[in-house]
């Protein structure tokens, strides 16, 4: 569905945002395979945390909704059933790579699949510590989804992850929860690290040091009351559009702050950013704090190394903020980017040109100029939803009225999107 955008003076008031995608997801998976019930506040409103609950509802976990409030009845670490149709991951790469680690675990077989985005998106990276763990998994062409997955009964790992990932690293730690013994995964970069904290949160013996973590199997995790703090990847959009329309003063409140996430906000008070942290206290192992943000002039800069796998689900927003900078902004070392829900730094790219920004595409990143004009332009989601978001941003700061294409696909991670951003916009 095409969406009018016409551009916004500033931004002014007070929001709270929806809860984090990657601890939602989190706190669903661990609680179903905890003893007893737990309560989860302020569950990701998001169609990639549905797809998560519905997969493990189809697994034999009753779960009810009530608002935000998730109550997930645990059936233990071996009670999930086999489901009696293939598991659907929709969009969500989060959903399959980090189930795949329970689901090669049990004494049954499953199917996942997804949407076509996800059909197109590497699986090997799961594939290959399950099978080491002694799974047995295939895949469409050997690598795409859909997956079928025979469980076995795993074994532990010692495992040096090939490329920074999360939901990799994720996957393994979840298979290990199966096998008798320690695990292992080591992280040559750093991120992010709420499975660590959630599984810890849930009674399970996990110790980091040195960007090593060493996990026991077999452990009684138990249910719990957890509260999701507001997704920081989330309010990155209302931060970037605050920071770039003049006059703006927004403060977003209960977002977590994570040091494996908050890497956004040194990168952009780094910039220039005038952004305030207030409150910040911990709340179920998750840090959380108040956000105060005003419109500021940011110099630009570059994106590189570990840097870019701490903001890779930013780049798209900052490298609107990169055309609108003084000095441009450079992104290296994304090759990850190509391969996420689209390829990122063709869909930034192309949206950057439509509006008239001059912009180098790099096999692994981008080169963005700075001082430039962001000029009324009929954009595209290409089903992307950080994409959809990144561009109505784009455009809240454009010359004049710009139309995109396939806006609704925000409502992957933030249906609620559109709605707040009414409430804000002067
Ligand atoms: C996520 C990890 C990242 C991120 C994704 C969510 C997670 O993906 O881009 O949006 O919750 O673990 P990778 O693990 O592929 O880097």
């Amino acid at each position: 569905m095409p969406q009018r955008i016409p551009p916004a003076r500033f931004l002014s008031g007070s929001i709270s945002l929806p809860g984090d995608k990657s601890i939602s997801h989190r706190y669903a998976m661990i609680a179903s395979i905890a003893e007893g019930d737990s309560r989860i506040r302020n569950y990701s409103t998001g169609a990639d945390c549905h797809s998560t609950l519905n997969a493990m509802r189809a697994l034999g976990v009753p779960i009810e909704e009530h608002g935000t409030a998730v109550v997930i009845h645990g059936q233990g670490l071996d009670g999930l059933r086999q489901p009696a149709a293939d598991l659907d991951a929709g969009n969500s790469g989060s959903t399959i790579r980090m189930l795949s680690g329970l689901l090669a675990a049990q004494r049954f077989g499953t199917r996942i699949g997804g949407d076509q985005s996800l059909s197109q998106r590497p699986m090997r990276r799961i594939m290959e510590p399950l099978g080491r763990m002694g799974a047995s998994i295939s895949a469409r062409d050997g690598r795409f989804p859909p997956l079928e997955i025979q469980g076995a009964a795993l074994h532990t790992i010692d495992y040096t992850l090939p490329v920074p990932s999360a939901q990799v690293k994720t996957c393994v730690l979840f298979a290990g929860l199966y096998a008798e013994g320690a695990t292992i995964v080591r992280e040559p970069v750093r991120s992010r690290d709420h499975t660590e904290i959630a599984l810890r949160e849930f009674g399970a013996d996990l110790r980091v040091a040195a960007r090593t973590i060493m996990m026991q199997g077999r452990p009684t995790l138990a249910g719990r009351d957890l509260t999701v703090p507001a997704d920081l990847s989330s309010a990155a959009f209302f931060l970037v559009a605050a920071l770039m329309l003049p006059g703006s003063s927004l403060t977003v409140s209960g977002v977590g702050l994570n040091p494996t996430r908050a890497t956004l906000l040194d990168f952009l008070t780094g910039m220039g950013a005038e952004i305030r942290i207030t409150d910040v206290e911990c709340r179920d192992g998750e840090l959380v704090g108040e956000l105060l943000v005003k419109s500021s002039r940011v110099r630009g800069g570059t994106i590189e190394k570990e840097t870019t796998a701490a903001l890779i689900d930013e780049i798209p927003v900052l490298a609107v903020l990169g055309a609108a900078s003084q000095d441009g902004l450079t992104i290296r070392d994304a090759g990850e980017l190509r391969i996420k829900e689209t390829d990122r730094i063709a869909t930034i790219a192309e949206n950057l040109r439509r509006m008239g920004v001059r912009v180098e595409e790099t096999p692994d990143g981008l080169f963005i100029g700075g001082g430039q004009k962001l000029h009324a332009a009929e954009l595209d989601s290409f089903g992307d939803h950080r994409i959809a978001m990144a561009f109505t941003v784009a455009a809240l700061c454009a010359d004049g009225e710009s139309v995109i294409q396939g806006a609704e696909a925000a409502s992957v991670s933030f249906p609620e999107f559109f709605e707040i951003l009414r409430g804000v916009r002067g």
